[in-house]
């Protein structure tokens, strides 16, 4: 059974005035941002919900909780905030995690785009227009929730952490992943940039012609990363990230972190396919990107973990519950 709560419709389309207004209010912003990219999202990020997908949702869940919660799944009653195109929640549903779920996010844009990504997987999930510092829910909803790539757009993340903790219900756990460390971030961002520079202007070579993409759609793609800035609001130390956590009322909170030299490559190798003509890389470049992909994160936890600190990762991810004991036990 699916279900879609009365909310806004999406804006695909922002005006001029829009975007300039957006520039000084970042929850415009995201929504202005993420309506213009729902619809193309699943696309841009190699997005399914498929075994690739669903593997990779389960891997960030063990990753970060305890191996006894991951014998006694699944969970209730779920819930995902920011849940773009319903990427995490719609495949740990898949993966046994949870039985059903709410998939919610500022964006009207992308609420449709997951409500209609969990109807055709025939999931139990309904979706909703949420402010993740402000959760339209009861205290004691869910025992789950879930984000993914969420926090780092919140501007208060501690209050958006004590919004998780009400609505939990007591034993209830929360998982958050995907989020950039501060130390990651800074060579993501500087390796982006200089593939960014080189792919466009070694393009501009006559012999080279057909590997660019015509000058409107590379202004475009600047504008959006001019929008991508005033929507990316914090980066995170680790150590921080359980701070806020245990401050916003949770107990047992942990990190865990991941992608070292993975993120080295990972980060050029989408700017790279952004900055060429879609469709021009084919098959066998895929094929190497991911494989490749994969590979240095097998390298990245089994070798670099051991030795690099944990902030040093690009992704981190923070777990924790709300005191009680479960009202419903996972597993029931
Ligand atoms: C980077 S996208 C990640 C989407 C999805 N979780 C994924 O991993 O593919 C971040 C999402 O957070 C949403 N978002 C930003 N600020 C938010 C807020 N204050 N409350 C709820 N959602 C928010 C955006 O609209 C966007 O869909």
């Amino acid at each position: 059974m699916t279900s879609t709560h009365e909310s806004p419709a999406p804006n695909p389309h922002a005006t001029a005035e829009q975007v300039e207004a957006a520039m000084k209010d970042s929850k415009l912003a995201q929504v202005l941002y993420h309506d213009w990219e729902a619809e193309s999202y699943d696309d841009k990020w190699s997005i399914s919900y498929d075994q690739r997908c669903v593997d990779y949702a389960r891997g960030r869940f063990d990753a970060a909780v305890p191996e006894e919660v991951q014998r006694e799944l699944p969970y209730d009653r779920a819930l995902e905030l920011g849940c773009g195109t319903g990427f995490f929640l719609l495949n740990l549903i898949q993966a046994g995690v949870a039985r059903r779920g709410s998939v919610t996010d500022l964006s009207p844009g992308m609420v449709k785009v997951a409500t209609r990504n969990g109807q055709g997987l025939g999931l139990d999930i309904d979706g909703r227009v949420a402010d993740a510092e402000g959760i339209p829910y009861e205290d004691n909803t869910f025992d789950l929730v879930v984000g993914h790539a969420v926090l780092h757009h919140i501007p208060d993340v501690e209050l958006s952490l004590r919004e998780v903790v009400r609505v939990l219900k007591p034993g209830g756990r929360f998982i958050f992943a995907g989020e950039p460390t501060t130390v990651g971030n800074r060579y993501a961002r500087e390796l982006s940039t200089l593939t960014w520079h080189a792919a466009t202007n070694i393009t501009k070579l006559p012999f080279l012609r057909d590997w660019r993409r015509p000058q409107t759609e590379l202004d475009e793609s600047s504008r959006a990363a001019a929008l991508e800035a005033v929507v990316d609001l914090h980066t995170f130390d680790p150590a921080d990230l359980e701070r806020m956590a245990t401050n916003a009322g949770a107990v047992e909170v942990r990190t865990a972190s991941e992608e070292f030299t993975a993120a080295m490559l990972g980060w050029p190798v989408r700017t790279f396919e952004a900055a060429v003509p879609p469709g021009k890389l084919g098959w066998g470049w895929a094929k190497f990107a991911f494989g490749s992909w994969t590979s240095l994160s097998w390298v990245d936890a089994n070798v670099w973990r051991r030795v690099v600190p944990k902030g040093w990762f690009y992704n981190v991810m923070v777990t924790g519950v709300k005191p009680g004991s479960a009202a419903e036990p996972a597993g029931t």
